[in-house]
């Protein structure tokens, strides 16, 4: 038998790497109205960036290759910002705005990015099921829109670490406070180290008496095609919406799935006052910004809140 022979097996055996991303960005964003009446909370600027250019930033600095946009009616801001906008990099060259230009040119070629339509905001296990084509029989991870995660390494390299050890579903968690238990799919855990455990169960929303941890699910997920099997037979639960975290309990009967507490910060920004807490957080990384900013903050504390 040849060497190369002698390879294949091996070869044949190779753990799947994770390469394609979803990202569900096809909510109506409610809590964060009147400003996402006509415009996507996922494109309101957190500092200077649209919120969903981090996520973007996020998965490319973890490798991901191709990344699905699950959107809807109103949400064409969205693929506009990552399209080539021909008439603007004309304009920036003419005015010598080099800088300017190269920016905007980078944000165009990111990443490989498609499209889809979600034409009924049904929940986010019905937007995730939109991805069904596109994924195939690959392992893939979901990113949400409105969860812009600061960490170093990344949020879902985090994720990808434990995919990569037990070739799972892995769900990214953070500790939340017991009185907001209902906002999130809450896990009850088996600890297999510090900010590692295999998930026992899952619970949507449960109120603080019934929750089974604080452990609550954030924006991040690696999750294997089998979900879509579960997504496709799972009815409407919390909300009257289509949950991802009832299929992956369904799923979770059939195969251990995995949390890890996530390292980093997370800003959640469909909510109005996280929102404006990430703005100021990403301002204080500019260092032109930073000092008039403090300035301003120092005048309104000083003040109570009055300028
Ligand atoms: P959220 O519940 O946070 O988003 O859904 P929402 O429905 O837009 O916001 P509110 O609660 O009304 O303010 C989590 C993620 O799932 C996506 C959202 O865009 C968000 O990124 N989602 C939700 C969909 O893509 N489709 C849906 O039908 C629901």
């Amino acid at each position: 038998m040849s060497r190369s022979e002698k390879l294949k097996p091996a070869v044949r055996l190779k753990k799947m790497r994770v390469t394609k991303a979803v990202i569900p960005a096809a909510g109506l964003g409610t809590r964060f109205l009147p400003a996402t009446k006509a415009q996507p909370k996922e494109m309101l600027p957190v500092y200077d960036k649209p919120a969903i250019q981090y996520v973007i930033e996020e998965a490319v600095a973890a490798g991901i290759k191709d990344i699905l946009i699950i959107t809807g009616r109103g949400k064409q801001s969205i693929e506009n910002h990552f399209d080539r906008s021909i008439e603007l990099e004309e304009n920036l060259k003419a005015h010598g705005k080099a800088r300017d230009l190269q920016e905007v040119q980078e944000i165009s070629s990111l990443v490989n990015l498609y499209y889809v339509r979600q034409k009924e905001a049904l929940g986010l296990g019905h937007a995730v099921l939109c991805a069904k084509s596109f994924v195939g029989s690959e392992p893939f991870a979901v990113f949400l829109g409105d969860d812009i995660m600061d960490s170093q390494p990344p949020a879902i390299s985090q994720l990808l670490d434990v995919w990569d050890r037990y070739q799972g579903p892995v769900l990214g968690v953070l500790d939340v406070p017991r009185e907001l238990t209902s906002a999130y799919g809450i896990i009850k855990p088996q600890a297999l180290s510090a900010d590692l455990f295999k998930v026992d169960d899952l619970v949507e929303k449960p109120a603080p008496e019934k929750a089974p941890s604080q452990l609550g699910i954030v924006g991040r997920y690696v999750l294997t095609p089998d979900i879509f099997e579960m997504l496709e037979t799972t009815k409407a639960g919390s909300g009257g919406e289509i949950q991802l975290t009832d299929a992956l309990r369904r799923l979770n009967r059939k195969r251990p799935i995995y949390a890890v507490r996530l390292k980093g910060h997370r800003h959640d920004i469909g909510n109005k006052v996280e929102f404006v807490k990430a703005t100021l957080a990403y301002a204080m990384k500019d260092p032109n910004a930073r000092k008039p900013i403090l300035e301003f903050m120092k005048t309104l504390v000083e003040n109570k809140g009055r300028f």
